[in-house]
């Protein structure tokens, strides 16, 4: 297969979307959760001129910018459209601000029913109309040359940062709430469920590749609530968005990948399987090995190298890159990454060397059947 970065490449041709229909390809592909973020100098420059982490992701120009500025300087196989999480609560009119060093704060926390009864119905695609003029830029600006990756947080993440009202330790708000008065919880999650499949509709009527839901926190849950809680409300999304993908004719949503990665989550990766979704995120606690054999006949991988993996040195770097391909083993529907997003303390030579490396170690014999 001949790759040439400037080529425009059918959709069902690119590397990503291959491994995560779990078809043969000619090297493990790889993208960097938070590959465009505060590591790289050159985002940390337009930062400072926009002073505002919100700004960015308003501006659609900027948004652009920064999406392309990971595969400027590295040869990977996506690109994430960048945003937040955090704009769909902000799109449902609760004041948000991003504080330097100690990250998203909600001004007005949600505190009872009424609060979340009150929360409006929106049209995403005007409310959130710069998350779709960002991708629309993006598309145009990487000409099919590399998928787009969208995203949204999962029902169950969005509330935690909705009623703690910034990132919590104990998550003692949300979880008192949903002990003692659960059907107020689930009506935020259903409010959500409803919102987020119009917002992942919508980014792929913009034109992204390929969708991510990202459950940050469902590892919070004891078990039984993590079904409930946050895996019910993925499902949900995942089976409204393939229903609109099975539509024929005019009213038929494009067919993308849906890939589920809910951290901290490995004892329940056989009903994560069984959502419907194509591909499972697995953070560094799971063994991709095991992952494999449980779910491997239903769903590709992604992952899951330690991401403080990338603070040791470059030959380091190899091994532990090796080890995580070897311990997803020969065959097809595995898509490098980290187990969670990459810290502001690596260095992107550090980056440059795991990328090598995965170039290196991962290469396949696509006429070989995984
Ligand atoms: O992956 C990408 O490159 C795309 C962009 C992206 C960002 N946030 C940019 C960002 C994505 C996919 C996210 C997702 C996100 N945001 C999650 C889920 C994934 C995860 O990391 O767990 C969560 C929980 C959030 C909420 C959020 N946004 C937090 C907790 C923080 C502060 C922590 C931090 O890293 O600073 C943010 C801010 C944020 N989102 C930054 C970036 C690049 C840093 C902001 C800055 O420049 O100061």
């Amino acid at each position: 297969m001949d790759r040439q970065p400037t080529q425009n490449i059918p959709y069902s041709e690119h590397r990503l979307i291959r491994a995560l229909w779990r078809q043969p390809v000619d090297r493990t592909p790889l993208w960097i959760m938070r590959q465009a973020g505060r590591y790289l100098p050159e985002y940390r420059a337009l930062r400072q001129r926009a002073k505002d982490f919100l700004v960015l992701c308003k501006t659609p120009a900027l948004a652009c910018e920064i999406t392309l500025q990971p595969i400027q300087r590295f040869d990977l196989d996506a690109a994430i459209i960048f945003s937040d999480i955090l704009v769909v609560p902000e799109a449902l009119g609760m004041k948000l601000s991003f504080v330097e060093g100690e990250g998203p704060l909600f001004q007005d926390p949600l505190q009872n029913s009424q609060a979340i009864q009150k929360l409006p119905l929106i049209d995403v695609s005007s409310e959130l109309s710069y998350v779709m003029e960002a991708i629309r830029l993006s598309k145009q600006a990487l000409g099919g040359r590399l998928p787009l990756i969208g995203f949204a947080g999962s029902p169950w993440t969005l509330a935690t940062y909705m009623i703690e009202g910034k990132s919590s330790k104990d998550f003692s708000k949300i979880k008192r709430w949903l002990y003692q008065d659960p059907q107020s919880v689930h009506a935020l999650l259903n409010h959500l469920s409803h919102t987020l499949i119009d917002y992942l509709q919508a980014q792929v009527q913009a034109g992204v590749d390929v969708l991510m839901i990202f459950d940050t926190w469902g590892g919070v849950l004891p078990y039984q609530a993590y079904l409930d809680f946050s895996l019910h409300y993925m499902q949900v999304i995942v089976s409204a968005l393939k229903k609109m993908m099975a539509l024929q004719g005019p009213q038929a949503l494009k067919k993308v990948p849906i890939i589920l990665f809910s951290k901290n989550t490995a004892p329940h990766l056989i009903a994560q399987a069984a959502t419907g979704c194509d591909a499972l995120g697995l953070d560094w606690t799971a063994s991709l090995s095991v992952a494999r054999q449980c779910a491997g006949h239903q769903v590709a991988l992604q992952g899951n190298m330690d991401p403080a993996a990338l603070y040791a040195d470059p030959l380091q770097i190899q091994q532990a890159v090796k080890k995580v391909l070897d311990d997803f083993g020969s065959g097809y529907g595995h898509v490098f990454n980290l187990g969670h997003g990459i810290t502001p303390l690596v260095d992107p030579e550090h980056v440059q060397a795991m990328i090598e490396a995965v170039h290196r170690y991962g290469v396949q014999d696509p006429q070989k059947e995984g």
